[in-house]
């Protein structure tokens, strides 16, 4: 069911949940008001309550009334990057966000998307928890139409037409006086240095937590299976052989003769994979694709690290 953005609005503020478009991709949105419509998103979605949501501002400035401390960088992250695809994780004061939201952790993510539909609907309702707008595991959504296949044509959308990332953003953490990340996403990871100063180390392994001595990750959701198709996915570099199953693989390349491929874009352009990636990872499973190749000759730089990392992820259930 497509709404207007009053429509969306109003059912936010009375305690629905919605689907919102980003530019990375489409959320599921509760208004942090509504502890019902937060429990609700876990369960619409399947998703595990010890996986804390991202919190969705309009201003730099809200983020003082949630956190402990504004981190060393923060405001310079912050005036960088936002409205944009990074997720910034900062101490809070635990009273002031629902536990169910933060999985009881006292630290928050939050991010002001770029998005103009998102932007003028957090206006209306203030800070909204929003995770990605698909079934726990599933491709991200990245159009309305992908909504809509996984909850359902009746179900709310605010309609803000194809995400232009097409990635989740890009999370920072700020750990023992440091940022690092534990989401590679829509942000390279190499525009970091220029405003910090450093470049934040990549945590996305296990790392050890101090307090207990126990492994923990920092980014619950880095535990789970993500962004995966029905489909079984096959990683290779090389194509010589006949083709037994379909290639997910990029335009001017050349695949076996008879290979039914599945474009992921330009090898030149990693902005247009991005954008297409959870779009064809849907599209096997509409084809009833049971097991396909993935072409994993890719550069190993910028955005393409982001890309590289969901083709692993996509293709097995192994923590990279
Ligand atoms: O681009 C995005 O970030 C999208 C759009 C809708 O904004 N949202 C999104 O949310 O990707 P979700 O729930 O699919 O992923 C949020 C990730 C999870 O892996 C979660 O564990 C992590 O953020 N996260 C949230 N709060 C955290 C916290 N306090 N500490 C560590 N990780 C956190
Ligand atoms: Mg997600």
């Amino acid at each position: 069911m497509r709404l207007s953005l009053d429509a969306a609005a109003s059912m936010i503020n009375s305690g629905r949940v919605v689907a919102v478009p980003t530019e990375t991709v489409y959320g599921l949105a509760a208004s942090l008001r509504h502890v019902e419509a937060i429990h609700e998103i876990f369960a619409i979605k399947g998703r595990p309550q010890d996986n804390p949501l991202i919190v969705h501002i309009a201003s730099k400035d809200e983020v003082e009334l949630f956190a402990k401390e504004l981190p060393q960088g923060f405001d310079q992250l912050a005036d960088a990057f936002w409205p944009g695809p990074l997720t910034l994780v900062v101490p809070i004061v635990p009273s002031s966000i629902p536990s169910a939201a933060r999985a009881g952790l006292s630290t928050a993510g939050f991010r002001i998307p770029s998005h103009p539909l998102a932007r003028k609907l957090i206006a209306l309702t203030g800070p909204l928890v929003m995770p990605s707008a698909n079934i726990s595991g599933r491709p991200s959504a990245t159009s309305s139409e992908h909504v809509e296949a996984d909850f359902g044509a009746d179900f709310p959308v605010l309609d803000g037409g194809k995400c232009t990332q097409g990635l989740e953003s890009t999370i920072l953490y700020w750990d023992s006086g440091k940022w690092v990340i534990v989401r590679l996403g829509a942000l390279p990871a190499d525009k970091f240095v220029a405003v910090l100063g450093y470049a934040p180390a990549n945590a996305l392994s296990m790392s050890r937590s101090k307090a207990a001595n126990d492994v923990k990750p920092l980014c619950p959701g880095q535990m789970y299976r993500h962004y995966a198709p029905r489909a079984k996915l096959y990683l290779s570099k090389t194509f010589s052989s006949f083709p037994d199953r379909p290639v997910i693989g990029f335009r001017g390349r050349r695949y076996p003769k008879g290979a039914a491929v599945y474009m992921l874009g330009s090898v030149e352009s990693p902005g247009e994979v991005a954008e297409n990636l959870y779009s064809v990872l849907r599209m096997l499973d509409d084809d009833g694709v049971q097991e396909a190749w993935v072409d994993i000759d890719l550069p190993q730089d910028g955005l393409w690290m982001t890309i590289r990392e969901r083709l692993l992820k996509a293709s097995s259930d192994q923590a990279i």
